[in-house]
């Protein structure tokens, strides 16, 4: 094959993948587009008393702090940041740590558990990690809520299936660690100006709500929550940061990603009691920073890699 045709297939390979950098052209942009799930937008919640739900849920994701944050107006059990500055969009955005794949896959037994998984429960455990709160009854209204309106979003999903872009990203491991000190110039370049010196962002004049959430210090998320796994912070980042970017023009590489993911999770931040997490040591994902482990590698190692042999 001659070296352009070579480099036809690959490009039309890429264009194939929702998961690619850079896509060949617009053509496989609207192609691309096309592939990824997308939750539905709130003009299209119905409007009956089912829908009453649904839509107090979606408020809910959107604007948590406001109701359940430090000065909240339903109650104080969360460190002042939504669900939606790491579910982008309510939950609905390609790739933006969307729920596309809740009401089709839970329950699910997961591993960090070491149980089935309701979807309330695994909402409870994003409060008590991500937002470092406080578990919401299960029986409560904002947990009736939150659940029915996740499962509306994921209604037009397949039973077992995950779709396209739900969740986030995994990006290709690094064949050296991941390096905080070089982590810290992407910071101070890109990410600073929002996210503060300090990463506790930017309160709004309500003093209720952030206009830029915290990425460490006291009213962040705690060293039990997804993002404090590099891996999950990398992609994140990726396919989302600088606010807004979205999969189809990422403004970091994907070492840069790394590496103010490294720096990131370096800085303080809230502890959690991780005791009873991943009962089973053996399926501890590759990324995750405390042991004990399977293996011998240290705590460092599994925080930061060189991950190569996974
Ligand atoms: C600081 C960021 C952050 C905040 C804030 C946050 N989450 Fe999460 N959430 C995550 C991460 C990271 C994951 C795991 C994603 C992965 O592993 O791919 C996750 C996973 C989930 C999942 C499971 C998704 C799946 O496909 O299995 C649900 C449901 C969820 N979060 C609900 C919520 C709700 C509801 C709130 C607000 C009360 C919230 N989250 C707040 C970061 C966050
Ligand atoms: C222009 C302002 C801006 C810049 C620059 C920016 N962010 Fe953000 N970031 C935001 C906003 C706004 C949100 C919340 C999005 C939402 O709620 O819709 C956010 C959310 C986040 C979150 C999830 C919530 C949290 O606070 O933990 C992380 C992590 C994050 N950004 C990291 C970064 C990193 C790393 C960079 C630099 C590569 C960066 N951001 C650059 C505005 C910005």
């Amino acid at each position: 094959m001659r070296p352009n045709c070579l480099l036809l297939l690959c490009l039309m390979l890429m264009a194939l993948s929702c998961n690619t950098d850079k896509p060949a052209d617009q053509a496989s942009i609207q192609k691309d587009t096309a592939d990824c799930w997308t939750g539905a937008s709130a003009n299209q919640i119905p409007v009956d008393s089912s829908g009453d739900l649904i839509r107090y849920g979606r408020n809910l994701i959107e604007k948590t702090a406001y109701y359940l944050g430090p000065k909240g107006t339903v109650a104080h059990m969360s460190n002042g940041m939504n669900c939606q500055n790491c579910h982008l969009d309510a939950g609905t955005k390609p790739w933006g740590n969307n729920y596309g794949a809740v009401a089709s896959t839970y329950p699910k037994f997961r591993d960090r558990s070491g149980s089935v998984e309701s979807i309330e429960k695994r909402v409870n455990d994003c409060i008590e990690r991500s937002l470092n709160g406080h578990a919401l009854d299960t029986n409560s209204k904002e947990m009736r809520s939150v659940v029915a309106y996740i499962k509306w979003l994921g209604s037009d999903v397949k039973k077992g299936t995950k779709p396209k872009g739900s969740g986030i990203v995994e990006l290709k491991h690094l064949s050296r660690a991941a390096d905080p000190v070089k982590g810290q110039l992407v910071y101070t370049n890109t990410c600073e100006k929002c996210h503060g010196k300090n990463g506790e962002g930017q309160i709004n004049t309500d003093k209720l709500t952030y206009l830029y959430p915290p990425v460490w210090g006291n009213n962040s998320y705690n060293t039990g929550a997804g993002l404090f796994r590099l891996s999950r912070f990398a992609g994140y980042v990726k396919n989302n940061m600088p606010n807004p970017t979205n999969y189809h023009n990422p403004q970091l590489t994907d070492e840069q990603a790394w590496d103010v993911a490294a720096f990131v999770n370096s800085q303080p931040r809230p502890t959690k009691d991780l005791s009873k997490d991943w009962p089973n040591i053996k399926k501890k994902p590759f990324d995750h920073p405390f042991g004990p482990y399977a293996d011998n590698r240290s705590e460092t190692e599994h925080k930061y890699g060189p991950w190569k042999s996974n």
